[in-house]
C-alpha cells in the first residue's frame, strides 16, 4: 500500500459512499450514492483527512484507490461467489431478517458463513494496512461484524469503533444464530460498539454476559486481557438544516407545485418511501389505503397515495417475491378503485436525487412511514426537515427506532390493519393546527439532534472508552 494512503481515520463499511457506473459511452466513471451513511460520515472522514474502505459495486477487480470530491476511496472487489454468499447471503438472507424480528425466514448456510469470514477478513487486512500507528478505525453495520476481532488481532494499537445501523435483536432471536459466539466475540474486538437505541446495547450486553461469559457492569463489558468495550446507544440522524435549506429553494418548491399538477390537484397527497424490503410493511400499508377507499373514508378524488420504492437486493429470493406482491396489490387496488386518470396508487419503482425527493416531501400532506422493525428509518426524520411551514402529518410505526424521537407523530404498529387504517383517517382529517403542533415539536428534536451531534457524541465516547489502547503504543 502506498505511504500516502496511511491515515489517522480509516472508515470501513460494505459499500464505499460512490458507486460504479458505465455512462451511454460505454466509460465508466463514479457516482455519490445517496443515503444517511454518506452524509452522516463524510464531514468526520474530510476534518481529519481519513480514508473510506468498501465495495463499489459490481465484480471489477482493477480498482485503485482514488479520491473522489476531496475523499480518499479505497475500493475492495468482490467475487461472483463472494457476492452471492457474503452479501446476498449471509448479509442479507441470514443476519438483515434475523436482526429484524424474523420479518423473513432467515436461512443459515455453513459455505455462507465461510465466505463472509473470508470477507471480513480482507477488509480487516486492508485496514490494518492503511491505517497509521493508533489510528482510529470506525467499522459499519451487520456485513462486517468480524473485522473488529480480527483487526485487533492484526494491530493492537488501533482505537478501533463499530456502530450497527440497523436493529440488534433480543437474546431469544439472536441464540438462533449457529455463530452467535462468533459474531459476539467480533464486535468486541472494538472499544466502542454503538446502536441506534438502548434495548439494542442492552440485549448485546446480556447476551455477551450470557454467551461469552464476560463480567458485564451497565453498558461495560471487562475482558479477561483487562480492556474495556462499552456498548451504548448513539440514534443517528440527517444533515437537518441542509435538507432544510434545500426543501426551501425556489426550484424545489417549483418541482413540488409540479408534481401536485400531475397527480391532478388532489386535496391531500399521501406519500411512503422506502427501499422495496419486506421489513418495510409497504404491502400492509397499501392494503390498509385501499380499504380506507372501499369504507368509503377517503375519496380517490380528493386524495391519492404515490409509493417509492427504491429498488434493492434484487437478486434475493425474498425481495423478487416481494416486489411481485407488491406490484399486483398495486395493480388490483387500482383497477377496483381508480377512475381514468385517478388511481389510487401512483407506483414508482425507481431511486430519485436528493432535490427530486426533496420536492415530494414537500407535496407530501401525509407521509406514511410503516415497517415492522427499522434500526431508525430516515425518511421519517427527512420528511420532518423538509416541513418548513409546521405542516403535514406523520404516520410512524412505533418499531422504528425514530418513533422513540418523534413522538408527536401519528404512532402505529404496523401488525394492526385496522388501527393503520384509523390512523391514515385520523392524519388525513386532522386541522392544520393540530398538524402544526406536532410538527413543530418534532422540527425542534430533528435539528437539535442532527447527524454531527451523532458523529460527534460517537467519536467522544470512542475517546473515553477507559483502558484505550493509544496508551499502549509502542514509542
Ligand atoms: C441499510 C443498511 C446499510 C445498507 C443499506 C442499503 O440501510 O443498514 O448497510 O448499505 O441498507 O442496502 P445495500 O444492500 O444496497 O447496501
Amino acid at each position: 500500500m502506498v505511504r500516502s494512503m496511511q491515515a489517522d481515520l480509516v472508515v470501513v463499511a460494505n459499500r464505499l459512499p460512490v458507486d460504479r457506473i458505465t455512462d451511454s459511452d460505454g466509460s465508466k466513471g463514479w457516482r455519490t450514492s445517496p443515503g444517511g451513511l454518506v452524509t452522516a460520515i463524510e464531514p468526520v472522514l474530510r476534518e481529519n483527512d481519513g480514508v473510506w474502505i468498501g465495495w463499489p459495486g459490481g465484480t471489477d477487480t482493477d480498482l485503485e484507490p482514488f479520491t473522489e470530491d476531496g475523499m480518499r476511496l479505497i475500493p475492495m472487489s468482490m467475487s461472483q461467489e463472494e457476492i452471492e454468499e457474503h452479501y446476498e447471503g449471509f448479509s442479507n438472507a441470514t443476519l438483515w431478517p434475523l436482526y429484524h424480528d424474523l420479518a423473513a425466514r432467515p436461512e443459515f448456510h455453513r459455505e455462507w458463513w465461510d465466505t463472509y469470514q473470508r470477507v471480513n477478513k480482507r477488509f480487516a487486512e486492508k485496514a490494518a494496512s492503511v491505517a497509521a500507528e493508533g489510528a482510529t478505525v470506525w467499522v459499519h453495520d451487520y456485513q462486517l461484524q468480524l473485522v473488529p476481532a480480527m483487526l485487533r488481532e492484526l494491530r493492537p494499537d488501533l482505537k478501533i469503533g463499530f456502530y450497527l445501523h440497523i436493529p440488534f435483536p433480543p437474546a431469544e432471536l439472536f441464540s438462533q444464530l449457529p455463530w452467535r459466539r462468533q459474531i459476539l466475540e467480533g464486535l468486541l474486538g472494538a472499544d466502542l460498539v454503538g446502536f441506534q437505541l438502548a434495548g439494542a446495547a442492552q440485549n448485546f450486553i446480556r447476551l455477551v454476559r450470557q454467551r461469552v461469559g464476560h463480567k458485564t457492569h451497565r453498558d461495560l463489558v471487562y475482558l479477561p486481557d483487562g480492556r474495556t468495550v462499552r456498548a451504548a446507544a448513539y440514534p443517528i440522524s440527517i444533515d437537518a438544516a441542509g435538507l432544510e435549506e434545500l426543501a426551501q429553494t425556489e426550484s424545489v418548491l417549483a418541482r413540488s407545485k409540479e408534481i401536485r399538477e400531475a397527480l391532478g390537484n388532489p386535496r391531500q397527497v399521501f406519500l411512503g418511501v422506502d427501499r422495496l424490503d419486506y421489513t418495510k410493511g409497504i404491502y400492509a400499508r397499501l392494503r390498509a389505503f385501499a380499504e380506507v377507499i372501499a369504507d368509503g373514508d377517503i375519496d380517490v378524488d380528493d386524495a391519492v397515495f404515490v409509493q417509492v420504492a427504491v429498488p434493492s437486493r434484487e437478486q434475493v429470493e425474498t425481495y423478487k417475491v416481494l416486489r411481485d406482491e407488491i406490484e399486483r396489490l398495486v395493480g388490483r387496488i387500482n383497477g377496483d378503485h381508480g377512475k381514468l386518470g385517478r388511481p389510487a396508487i401512483h407506483y414508482l419503482h425507481s431511486s430519485y436525487p436528493r432535490d427530486e425527493m426533496a420536492a415530494l416531501y414537500r407535496t407530501a400532506d401525509v407521509m406514511v412511514v410503516t415497517p415492522y422493525r427499522d434500526g431508525m428509518n430516515l425518511v421519517a426524520k427527512e420528511y420532518v426537515a423538509c416541513r418548513g411551514a409546521d405542516d403535514g402529518a406523520l404516520i410512524l410505526s412505533e418499531f422504528a427506532g425514530a418513533a422513540d424521537e418523534l413522538r408527536q407523530a401519528w404512532l402505529v404498529n404496523p401488525y394492526d390493519l385496522n388501527g393503520m387504517k384509523q390512523a391514515l383517517v385520523d392524519a388525513y382529517r386532522a386541522e392544520d393546527r393540530e398538524r402544526a403542533r406536532r410538527m413543530r415539536a418534532m422540527r425542534k428534536t430533528i435539528r437539535q439532534h442532527d447527524v454531527a451531534a451523532w458523529a460527534d457524541s460517537f467519536m467522544t465516547s470512542l475517546t473515553e472508552v477507559p483502558g484505550n489502547h493509544a496508551k499502549t503504543l509502542k514509542p
